[in-house]
């Protein structure tokens, strides 16, 4: 989707180019956005009008406006953090409405963005929908989806934080429109049920990739007083690939090495250009912190999805890195010590440009 679709059409309190009129684009789909104070702090045209419900009146309103078993599975959501998908609504009036709730951690609060499809959706989303979940099972998908949208928003969201503090400012702006393509490039991809596309493979600067995931995260990096070190000297620092899947991979990766982290921890991020066992040059990505490391029992199991030691944590960031890392020919490694911290290598074909 190019950016000049990215307007806003609802009666959210966020401005053109936001998450949720993103997300409207994709799914064709009314969104919901629940914020702190279990008020409704935005909400599409589309979602008022699948409520039956004045979009205006909407806006600001406490949860006890909208139909009592949404209102009680956004409590349960609040309550556990946990997402609830594709759950159907009853509406009284022989409607009933699919409804979606994914929590959203923000470095302050949770937020709830519900997402709410008619059941008598258009026949084309019907049968994307069927071939959806004859391929790959539709709860993994959407789990799946709903974790990266979580990372895109936690970035989103503090970008956007930062702008309102600043007024205006067009490198940041900047930030925050490149994120939002890539969500959409995400849901895009996914509501086509491609595989990555290799014919979309283009060649990719490992370390612009790297300093722009690490500028989204400098906010929870300063905010932790985490020393940054960075050491590229792979040289060239290409490869072939899709950049914005290789930015999720990094992105997972280093999320990761922040949380395993408290405050005064040291983040090293390098690149080495190596041989590989036929001698072949490989661009390496190394992740490396000072945090609570991994048991050893956990290590084996860190690549299943849904394996997760965190209260809030989906398991599905080192499922999605390492899938994207086999799909460009590439392996990621794990070293870790309990105690002490882990260090997670991302290897890709190294690929010079002519
Ligand atoms: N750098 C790290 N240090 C310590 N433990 C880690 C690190 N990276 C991953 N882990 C362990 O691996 C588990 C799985 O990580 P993964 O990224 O797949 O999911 P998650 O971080 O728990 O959840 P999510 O990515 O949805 O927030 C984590 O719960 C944690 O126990
Ligand atoms: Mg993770």
């Amino acid at each position: 989707m190019s950016s000049d679709k990215l307007g806003s059409k609802g009666c959210g309190g966020l401005s053109g180019g936001n998450p949720v009129s993103l997300l409207q684009e994709c799914f064709a789909c009314g969104v919901i956005v629940v914020g702190a104070r279990k008020r409704i702090v935005a909400c599409t045209a589309e979602a008022a009008e699948h409520l039956h419900q004045d979009a205006a009146k909407l806006l600001n309103a406490p949860l006890s406006s909208l139909p009592a078993p949404l209102a009680k599975l956004i409590q349960e959501t609040v309550r556990s953090g946990k997402a609830i998908l594709n759950r159907e609504i009853p509406l009284g009036h022989a409607t009933a409405l699919r409804a979606s709730i994914l929590p959203v951690t923000t470095h302050k609060s949770l937020e709830i963005v519900v997402v709410l499809n008619s059941l008598t959706s258009t026949p084309v989303f019907e049968q994307n929908l069927r071939r959806l979940d004859r391929l790959a099972g539709l709860g993994t998908l959407s789990a799946s989806m709903a974790h990266e949208i979580k990372n895109g928003m936690v970035a989103i969201k503090t970008f956007v934080d930062l702008l309102a503090q600043k007024g205006q400012d067009t490198e940041l702006t900047e930030v925050v429109g490149r994120e939002l393509e890539r969500i959409n490039a995400l849901a895009t991809q996914m509501l086509r049920f491609a595989a990555p596309n290799r014919a979309a493979f283009t060649t990719v600067r490992i370390h612009d990739v790297l300093d722009h995931s690490l500028r989204l995260m400098q906010h929870q990096i300063s905010g932790k007083l985490i020393s940054l070190q960075r050491h590229y000297k792979a040289d060239p620092d290409t490869v072939r690939g899709d950049d914005a899947q290789l930015q999720q991979a990094l992105m997972n990766l280093l999320l990761n090495a922040l949380e395993a982290m408290g405050t005064n921890g040291v983040l090293t991020v390098n690149t080495e250009t190596v041989k590989g066992e036929r001698s072949e040059r490989q661009l390496r990505i190394n992740i490396q912190d000072t945090g609570v490391g991994i048991a050893p029992e956990n290590l084996e199991r860190l690549f299943e999805p849904f394996f997760t030691t965190k209260t809030n944590g989906t398991g599905l960031g080192l499922a999605i890195s390492q899938r994207i890392a086999l799909e460009h020919h590439g392996s990621i490694r794990v070293q870790s010590e309990p105690g002490k911290g882990s260090a997670f290598s991302l290897s890709l074909p190294a690929f010079t440009a002519v």
